[in-house]
C-alpha cells in the first residue's frame, strides 16, 4: 500500500467518525512491517472526556489483535485547514507501539492541500517508553 493509499486509508476511517459534539471527523491508518494496515476513527461520548482520538483507536485496535511492533508509518486526516498533528496524548499512545518494534514511525500528517512528514521522535522528543522502566 502506498502513502497515498494509506492516506485514503484513514480517510475513509475518518467516515466512521462518531464526533457530534465536535464536528471534528479525525482519521488514522497505521501501516506495519508485513504490509498490513489498521485504522481508527474518533469516538466521541456525550461526558465529552471519554472522547476516543482516531490514532488511539486504531494502536488499540491493532494491539488487541495481538500487534507488538512493526509500526512503520502513520497517516492522521483531519477537516481543518492545516496539516493534523496528533495530540500528545495519541504521540504517547503511538509510542508505546512503536518502542515494542524499535521503530521511529513516520507520520503524515495531512491537510487539505499539503502532507507535512515527521517522526514520531521529532514529536514526541525524549520520550518515555516500555524502555523506560527497566
Ligand atoms: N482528535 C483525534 O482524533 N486525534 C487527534 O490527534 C486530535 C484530536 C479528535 C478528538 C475529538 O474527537 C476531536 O478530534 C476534536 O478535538
Amino acid at each position: 500500500m502506498t502513502d497515498d493509499d494509506l492516506i485514503a486509508a484513514a480517510r475513509d476511517a475518518a467516515e466512521h467518525s462518531y464526533s457530534p459534539y465536535s464536528d471534528f471527523a479525525v482519521g488514522a491508518a497505521l501501516r506495519f512491517a508485513d504490509g498490513s494496515v489498521v485504522t481508527g476513527t474518533n469516538i466521541e461520548n456525550a461526558s465529552y472526556g471519554p472522547a476516543l482520538c482516531a490514532e488511539t483507536v486504531a494502536v488499540s485496535k491493532a494491539m488487541a489483535d495481538g500487534v507488538r511492533g512493526g509500526l512503520e508509518v502513520v497517516a492522521v486526516t483531519g477537516p481543518g485547514t492545516a496539516p493534523i498533528t496528533p495530540c500528545g496524548r495519541c504521540r504517547q499512545v503511538l509510542n508505546e507501539l512503536a518502542q515494542l518494534g524499535g521503530t521511529d514511525p513516520e507520520i503524515l500528517c495531512v491537510g487539505p492541500d499539503s502532507v507535512r512528514r515527521v517522526r514520531l521522535s521529532q514529536l514526541l522528543p525524549d520520550a518515555f517508553g516500555p524502555a523506560s522502566l527497566v
